[in-house]
């Protein structure tokens, strides 16, 4: 029974120390991974055209040369200009290996969180849960993912809430948003265990501001904008519970929705003169570059009400923000 003991301690001292949590510091981060879809992929020379930086559901493996070869293509987004997350660690064009901070975007254009829940956008299609096990098989092994250089990104549920809309099999959102929500943190588990300890989450924007669900008054996109705030809290609360059993880990929670809705309802402020129409063209004066998809200028206000977020979310900031208090406070 002592001996039981004595290894129950030992059992739980290893468990503490090896879940000792490397400090989060935007300033290391060196590596930045993305999972998503069509508001965060970028287009690679290995991708499927208008899809992906790498591969397909057809063309899933990919050898370690392909990946370590394969260039982001400049401007190439969904938004007909650069995205968040390249404007986030100005990796752009190229060899992602080449950026002082480098870029590993597996998001999919279009990708739902599980194909087991919701069908496929196309039979190419490649929803979160198969990002995951595909970055796992082909990638987690060829990638560089140093403790407190690494960190991943998660945004996803524009998709789902959109697609689900009129899906009359749902009766209760709550139960399919938890039922979602378990499939998508299952993969946010499995990430873990090889990848960063460091996890960024983004919240649903308010697409029943897009032209697509718009006039406002209009019942779907009332019914859209519950939807997604009921995802949002939903997506808070297991974010917490992931947080809480993985001590190991860094939880961030950035409210893409509150920035959408801070540009949207100040618009003029931040330079846009439509946001109720599109214009699929050059034209950075439009929020919406077309039905459902945000124009360049969003997702660099994004990137930088992000990278904000992140310094303030840094270790290093909170202690001479606690120095601060302490000496203000003296
Ligand atoms: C599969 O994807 C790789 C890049 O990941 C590409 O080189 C190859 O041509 C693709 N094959 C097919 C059949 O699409
Ligand atoms: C989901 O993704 C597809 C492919 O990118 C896009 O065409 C579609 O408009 C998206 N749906 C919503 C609701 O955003
Ligand atoms: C995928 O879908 C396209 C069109 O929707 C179809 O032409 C093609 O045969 C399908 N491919 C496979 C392998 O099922
Ligand atoms: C509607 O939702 C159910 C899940 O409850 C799913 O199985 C089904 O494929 C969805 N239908 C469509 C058209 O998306
Ligand atoms: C919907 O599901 C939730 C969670 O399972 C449950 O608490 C709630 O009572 C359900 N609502 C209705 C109207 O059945
Ligand atoms: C916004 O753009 C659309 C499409 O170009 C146009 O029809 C609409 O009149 C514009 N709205 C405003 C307020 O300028």
């Amino acid at each position: 029974m002592v001996h039981l003991g004595v290894t129950a301690v030992l059992a739980t001292l290893v468990t503490a120390v090896s879940a000792a949590k490397v400090p989060f510091n935007w300033n290391n981060i060196r590596y930045f991974y993305v999972f998503g879809d069509s508001y965060s992929y970028v287009q690679g020379t290995e991708g499927l055209a208008d899809f992906s930086f790498i591969g397909d559901a057809f063309n899933l493996s990919y050898t370690p040369e392909q990946l370590l070869s394969n260039e982001i293509e400049y401007r190439y987004t969904a938004g007909n200009g650069a995205n968040w997350p390249e404007f986030l660690t100005e990796c752009f064009a190229g060899l992602p290996s080449n950026c002082p901070r480098q870029l590993w975007d597996f998001a999919f254009a279009g990708a739902d969180i599980d194909p087991n829940l919701l069908p496929l956008h196309h039979n190419f299609s490649i929803q979160l849960t198969t990002e995951v096990s595909q970055f796992l098989t082909y990638a987690a092994a060829v990638l560089p993912h140093t403790p407190g250089e690494t960190m991943t990104a998660w945004w996803i549920g524009i998709n789902d809430t959109g697609d689900t809309l009129n899906n009359a099999t749902i009766t209760n959102f709550t139960d399919f948003w938890e039922t979602e929500m378990a499939s998508y943190f299952n993969a946010v588990q499995q990430a873990h265990t090889t990848l960063a300890s460091t996890h960024l989450f983004l919240t649903v924007p308010p697409t029943d501001r897009s032209p697509s669900h718009l006039p406002a008054t209009s019942p779907t996109s009332q019914t859209l904008n519950s939807h997604i705030l009921l995802f949002n809290s939903i997506l808070r609360k297991r974010a917490g519970a992931f947080a809480l059993a993985n001590p190991d880990s860094t939880v961030l929670v950035f409210d893409a929705h509150e920035t959408f809705t801070q540009i949207l309802d100040n618009y003029q402020a931040y330079g846009f003169n439509n946001i109720t129409g599109y214009c699929e063209c050059d034209d950075n004066s439009y929020f919406w570059y077309n039905t459902g998809h945000p124009t360049e200028r969003v997702h660099e206000y994004l990137a930088a009400a992000l990278e904000g977020f992140l310094l303030e979310s840094s270790t290093w900031h909170r202690e001479i923000g606690m120095k601060r208090r302490y000496k203000e406070a003296k």
